[in-house]
């Protein structure tokens, strides 16, 4: 499997604060890739800046073999899209005006982004239910799945979720989880995932990372470190 991203010795700073501490990673194509951590551990610093959000210190970040600008949005035309922590759609907007500003960064024609716009409905039906609601006025849930469906609308080649779970319903976590998945089969859509839920996070992903005051600490296949006893312990409560 070709690898789509390389990150590599990132180091991240908010002033004194050192946030991120020498982070590696990789995310072959096609693969879901978990990041877990505490509060605090630094995920979303790591996706922002593998968004181009956040400035690095020092550290490359190489996208389909090419070495990314530091802190630069162009990366979203390169084909990265992140669905950041708490959602931020534009609430004063339709559904329908939130999902063509994702495709804003777009330079194909307006015949594919058609296409993503029926393909976004189709895989969350809601969504087209909803489509001249105001943003603001959905449910939590459908909010967080208008904030997938508009970074799908830039076709990312990998798609970035902070906290897709957050403050969602259990029963609207397994229905956005298995929708991410549809998505990951469908399409062979590459994603990175940072969750605070790491019951989530291993069930769903291929390979996982434990981030632990700004280091990457632990890697591996999802269903050895769901086995594992320290994993356990300190991230899914068991004893
Ligand atoms: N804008 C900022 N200015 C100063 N410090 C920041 C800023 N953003 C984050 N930090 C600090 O950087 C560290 C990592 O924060 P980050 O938001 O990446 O954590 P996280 O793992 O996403 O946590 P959570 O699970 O609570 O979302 C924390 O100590 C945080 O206080
Ligand atoms: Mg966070």
């Amino acid at each position: 499997m070709s690898v789509l991203l390389d990150v590599n010795s990132l180091e991240v700073y908010y002033g004194g604060i050192h946030a991120l501490h020498g982070v590696s990673l990789r995310i072959h194509e096609g693969e879901i890739v978990s990041i877990i951590g505490a509060n605090g551990a630094g995920k979303s610093t790591l996706l922002r800046t593998i968004a181009g959000d956040k400035e690095a210190k020092s550290g490359t970040i190489s996208f389909q073999g090419e070495r990314l600008p530091n802190a630069s949005h162009a990366v979203v035309s390169r084909g990265i899209s992140l669905v950041p922590e708490g959602r931020r759609i534009f609430s004063n907007l339709t559904v329908k005006e939130n999902l063509k500003v994702g495709a804003y960064s777009r330079k194909d024609g307006k015949d594919s982004i058609a296409e993503d716009f029926e393909e976004v409905l189709e895989l969350f039906p809601r969504l087209r239910e909803r489509i001249h609601q105001m943003s603001g006025t959905l449910s939590g849930g459908e909010q967080q799945m208008l904030a997938v469906g508009r970074a799908l609308m830039a076709r990312p080649r990998l798609l970035l979720l902070d906290e897709p779970s957050l403050g969602l319903a259990p029963i609207i976590i397994d229905e956005l989880f298995e929708k991410i998945q549809q998505l990951n089969r469908l399409r062979n859509q590459a994603i990175l995932i940072v969750e605070q839920n790491a019951f989530l996070a291993l069930e769903v992903s291929k390979r996982v990372y434990v981030l632990k005051t700004g280091q990457i600490v632990r890697e591996g296949l999802a269903c050895d470190l769901a086995d594992d006893p320290s994993i356990q312990q300190e991230y899914l409560g068991l004893a």
